[in-house]
């Protein structure tokens, strides 16, 4: 049989990274066997792990096997060991945003939908969690996270009562062509879902933002007139989305605002253990679970792995266009939470105590379910 090969870089990063990587193997296991697909794999470092093991966050052979790869599946990295203020000292964020610059990973997609079986779980009332599917567009390689920025010292009128102190800035820059790949991206998304995209910015205040708001419209007139287009103040929309969030549909905005917004968006499903993203750029692309590596919890096989599968289920799509094994992963999943099955951050007082499982049975149920619909 001569089946198709992918190759897999796999960052399985610190903390609760390398458990939940190990579940998404096993899946991608099952996958192969059921679509007749072969996935090979490679693993490299990155975040703390790699500080402690080569001093750098983000090593040269990282890159090198992440640019190899038909795709790359990041776990979560950084931990208490590794907090720092220290300008000087390596931090593990420096290797995620490192990769995200170095791969042109552009587009962050975090989509965010309310599981049936969970919908108890949100901290909102139900009734308004009725019909909320969104999908959030996060622009991920410019604004504040890449401008310049600095520390000076000896700055005169910095310090308390006006004496020589320090100073820190950073700088919010978009140019046209960053903001129009990304709003080419978010109107793409919300024509195959037959959606609005909501544009949301602080065009009141920001120079950047003007631009911004002046580009997405102009690509909009001339390419997707036939998508609704709604412009929404950074405020408003962090207030929109617990007043009424079944109004958005795709969200588009620049990095910052989208790396807020979307920690809001991900609290009305209730879980962040729940929640996948995917960063796609013109060559490459990386999918990573929207949770942190949960330091407090690492080693003790209860890690909740259905983000980093849903993540898989990304990678199926846009990396390797096999929509029937994504839907196929996606049903198990369903399939496995409707059964009652529940890791220890999702369980509730409804959960019966034999159906809390650890992370590798929840992975165990969900390959089961794969391989049984054959
Ligand atoms: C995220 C994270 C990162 C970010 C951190 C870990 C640097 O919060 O992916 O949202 O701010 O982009
Ligand atoms: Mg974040």
């Amino acid at each position: 049989m001569s089946a198709t090969t992918y190759r897999i870089c796999l960052l399985p990063g610190d903390g609760i990274g390398p458990e939940i990587t190990a579940e998404a193997v096993k899946v991608l296991g099952a996958i192969g066997e059921r679509f007749g697909a072969t996935f090979e794999f490679t693993e490299a470092l990155l975040g703390g792990a790699a500080i402690d093991a080569t001093g750098s966050p983000l090593p040269e052979e990282t890159l090198t096997k992440a640019h190899a790869a038909d795709a790359v599946l990041l776990a979560a990295i950084g931990g208490p060991k590794w907090d720092t203020t220290d300008p000087a000292k390596p931090r593990p964020e420096q290797g995620l945003l490192g990769i995200r610059k170095a791969l042109g990973l552009y587009a962050n997609l975090r989509p965010v939908k309310i599981f049936e079986a969970l919908k108890d779980a949100s901290t909102l009332k139900p009734e308004f969690l009725e019909g909320v599917d969104m999908l959030i567009v996060r622009e991920l390689t410019g604004g504040l996270y890449f401008g310049a920025r600095a520390r000076e010292t000896g700055v005169e009128g910095a310090a308390t009562g006006g004496g020589v102190g320090m100073r820190a800035y950073d700088t919010m820059e978009y140019r046209e062509y960053e903001i129009e790949r990304i709003a080419r991206t978010a109107f793409e998304a919300a024509r195959l879902r037959g959606g609005t995209v909501h544009s949301v910015d602080k065009a009141n205040v920001l120079e950047s933002s003007r631009l911004w708001r002046e580009v997405v419209h102009r690509l909009h007139a001339a390419e997707f007139a036939d998508v609704e287009l709604l412009d929404q103040l950074v405020d408003n929309t962090a207030m929109q989305l617990i007043r009424r969030p079944a109004q958005f549909d795709v969200v588009v905005t620049e990095n910052m605002f989208g790396d807020i917004l979307s920690d809001e968006a991900s609290m009305l499903t209730g879980s962040l253990g729940m929640l996948a993203s995917a960063s796609l750029g013109d060559s490459t692309a990386l999918y990573e679970p929207s949770h942190g590596s949960a330091p407090d919890i690492a080693g003790q096989g209860i890690a909740n792995p259905l983000a980093m599968l849903l993540s898989v289920e990304m990678m199926l799509r846009y990396s390797f266009s096999m929509n029937e094994a994504a839907d196929a992963l996606s049903t198990a999943i369903e399939g496995v939470l409707a059964d009652g099955w529940r890791t220890a951050d999702i369980a509730d007082a409804s959960t019966l105590p034999q159906k809390t499982v650890g992370t590798s049975a929840m992975g165990d149920l969900v390959t089961g379910r794969l391989a049984a619909a054959e």
